[in-house]
């Protein structure tokens, strides 16, 4: 029965060539260094996972804000849990994809034919820094407000388009509600689309270019 079902969707949908072309592919003898990239994406998984949990009860608000994260952390079944790991999750894709980089940096995996994946790689990375950035915000407390005051500081002195960047960043001269509505849009929105698709670019790549193996003494 299955495999009937299996070949009415292949005649279809060719997902057999598909699924060898991802699952099948042939790799050359490696090691565990080579499980960072897939440690970065099973916790960019998490993240969503846990994210959409947290915005089930979290409130983009200045009034409810930090009432929500303190309810759901003390008072939601399960609710410390969700945030914990999400909070977790976010050190661990940082150091997990720094680790990765940091790998294909000694393998010396970014030259040819791979520049475009390091390139893309670059691009994932920076959209880390920014989940962090922007999250950081949410729980809007002390921490949280003067963490951001110091990062769109440091935006505001960047060459030429400084002030122009933490006008757009708080939404105004300082931090207030309008700032708290852009983090949490960005957060939520503009920084996991630009995810899903630079990942897909990314694993595409490495599917289409195979992985490196580990360079030989001589080299
Ligand atoms: C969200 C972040 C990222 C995810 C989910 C991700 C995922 C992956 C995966 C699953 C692989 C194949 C297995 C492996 O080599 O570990 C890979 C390979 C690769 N990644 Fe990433 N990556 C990310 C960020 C980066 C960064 C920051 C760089 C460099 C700046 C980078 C550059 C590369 C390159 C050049 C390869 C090919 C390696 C080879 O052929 O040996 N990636 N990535």
């Amino acid at each position: 029965m299955a495999t009937k079902l299996g070949d009415w969707m292949d005649d279809r949908t060719g997902w057999r060539t598909h699924h060898a072309t991802i699952f099948l592919r042939k790799i050359p003898k490696i090691n565990w260094s080579y499980t960072l990239g897939s440690a970065t994406l099973f916790t960019m998984f998490i993240q969503i996972v846990t994210g959409i949990l947290l915005t089930l009860y979290y409130v983009p608000e200045p009034q409810q804000a930090y009432a929500s994260v303190s309810y759901i952390t003390n008072e939601l079944p399960f609710g410390w849990l969700i945030r914990g790991l999400h909070h977790w999750g976010a050190s661990a894709m940082v150091l997990l994809v720094v680790l990765h980089m940091v790998r294909v940096i000694i393998y010396g995996a970014y030259k040819y034919p791979r520049e475009f994946t390091w390139i893309t790689g670059v691009a994932l990375l920076l959209l880390t820094f920014a989940f962090g950035f922007t999250g950081y915000l949410l729980p809007w407390d002390q921490r949280a407000y003067w963490a951001t005051v110091v990062g769109t500081q440091i935006g505001e002195v960047t060459p030429v388009v400084g002030d122009t960047l933490r006008a757009v960043m708080l939404g105004g001269e300082e931090i207030s509600g309008l700032t708290l509505t852009r983090f949490y849009g960005a957060h939520v929105w503009v920084l996991p689309s630009l995810l899903l698709l630079l990942v897909g670019i990314h694993i595409f790549l490495v599917i289409r270019n195979g992985i490196t193996s580990v360079p030989k003494r001589g080299e």
